[in-house]
């Protein structure tokens, strides 16, 4: 089968990897795809958001399926054009999509379907949402409705803070927004593949959003990740799936938008028992570039089979081995970083911890591989233990020469047993 991966982070080189060993492949292209894929994939320089080119280039290249990474293209509706063009693809309709694209439609949603979450009320007026959140407790959680690249979220601990993360978010003409209350819980992610009916544990993560040791600092699009999370007990996971996942997959059924693609559950581990956060409609970054190393199962079928709805035939299997990825990023990130330093010392990192360092934001210039945005690198290690994996993971990353970079040294080492 020909493929086309969409996207250019470490989570579709993390996929492209992983599809690249299924039997199943002919031949892998990427759009816009990045030098690490590139070692998997022909990379096509295809302006994704031209769904009319998108669809020419699967004739052209006689592309049988299409696997897109990021949310943007779904909630743009490219699955909806490519099944039209009679193109198979993996995500959910641009409908279907909405579980992330709109906060307002999943809290709805929750509340019709009696499923655990925070209690919220939709606004879409700056001073009722202001006189609502004076007439309630603090913290308390502001969202804005749409799209925002992980930071549309203010978790308010003042009043002052709240009435200013309100204003902000209705500087934005025709702005919606959600206004939760606060959840209090340890926090871990469940990647469940669907086919519209059908959903099947594609393991667990923890990640880490702030960009400095100790959980300091700016929130970010996520400094590490672990899986499986050590968290989610097998009980736990078992109540997520019925209280949460599979009344969420009727309830998209019932409203003849069946999900269909990778559902990512952020839940909150309370004291009354798991809670939904949010939905994401696609494979998590960096949360795939631990998923993945663990699974077993071939990729490209269980992709395929959650596309066209044949998911209940088959397994997924997971090794129970840990894996942890530590995000290498540049100096200054998440605000305005420098481009074009060079990244050495890949080969060494690969060979230490047995897996590819997966590319989230690098380019080749002059012939040498340099980087390219905020997150750079993903550096991933596998262990018996969670200790020994962030042991591992720190050691491959001890490798890479970029004086221009930053990581975190504590990616799960408030979860790890051992002292390591
Ligand atoms: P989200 O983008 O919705 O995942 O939110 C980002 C982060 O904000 C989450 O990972 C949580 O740490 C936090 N958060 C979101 N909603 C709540 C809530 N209702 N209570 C407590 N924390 C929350
Ligand atoms: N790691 C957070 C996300 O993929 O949204």
């Amino acid at each position: 089968m020909n493929i086309l991966l969409i996207g250019s982070g470490g989570r579709e080189h993390a996929l492209a990897w992983a599809l690249a060993r299924s039997p199943r492949l002919t031949r892998l292209f990427a759009a816009p795809g990045n030098p690490g894929i590139a070692a998997y994939a022909t990379c096509l320089a295809l302006d994704v958001t031209d769904h009319a080119a998108v669809i020419a280039a699967c004739r052209a290249h006689q592309i049988e399926f299409v696997v897109v990474g990021p949310e943007v293209p779904l909630v743009a509706g490219i699955v909806d054009d490519l099944t039209a063009a009679g193109i198979p693809a993996f995500g959910p309709t641009r409908a279907a999509a909405s579980l992330e694209g709109s906060k307002g439609f999943t809290k709805d949603l929750c509340r019709d379907a009696r499923i655990p979450t925070a209690g919220y009320q939709r606004f879409s007026e700056l001073s009722a949402a202001k006189a609502y959140v004076r007439a309630g407790r603090i913290p308390v959680v502001i969202k804005a409705d749409g799209l925002a690249a992980g930071k549309g979220v203010t978790v308010a601990e003042t009043l002052e803070d709240a009435l200013a993360a309100l204003d902000l978010c209705f500087a934005t003409p025709r702005a919606e927004v959600v206004v939760e209350d606060f959840m209090t819980g340890t926090e871990a992610s469940l990647f469940l593949l669907c086919d519209g009916q059908t959903a099947k544990v594609l393991g667990s993560a923890q990640d880490h959003k702030r960009a400095y040791d100790g959980d300091l600092g700016p929130n970010t699009g996520g400094m590490g990740a672990f899986s499986p999370a050590m968290n989610l007990t097998p009980d736990l996971e078992a109540r997520a799936m019925a209280e949460i996942v599979l009344p969420t997959l009727v309830a998209m059924a019932e409203r003849g938008t069946p999900f269909r693609g990778m559902l990512y559950a952020g839940l909150m581990l309370t004291n009354e028992g798991p809670k939904l956060i949010e939905y994401n409609c696609r494979f998590g970054d960096p949360e795939t570039q631990v998923l993945l190393p663990r699974l077993q199962s071939d990729l490209v079928m269980l992709l395929y089979a959650s596309a066209t709805g044949t998911l209940s035939a088959l397994d997924i299997k997971m090794t129970d081995v840990v894996a942890l990825t530590i995000v290498m990023a540049a100096n200054g990130y998440p605000g305005a970083v420098r481009h074009g330093e060079p990244l050495q010392g890949l080969e060494a990192a690969e060979a230490r911890s047995g897996l590819p360092v997966f590319h989230a934001g690098t380019a080749i210039v002059e012939g040498a591989l340099s980087s390219k945005g905020g997150r750079v690198l993903n550096v991933t290690a596998l262990g018996r233990t969670l200790g020994e994996a962030r042991q591992n993971a720190l050691d491959a990353a001890g490798l890479i020469i970029w004086p221009g970079g930053f990581y975190r040294r504590d990616i799960g080492l408030r979860w790890s047993q051992s002292t390591s």
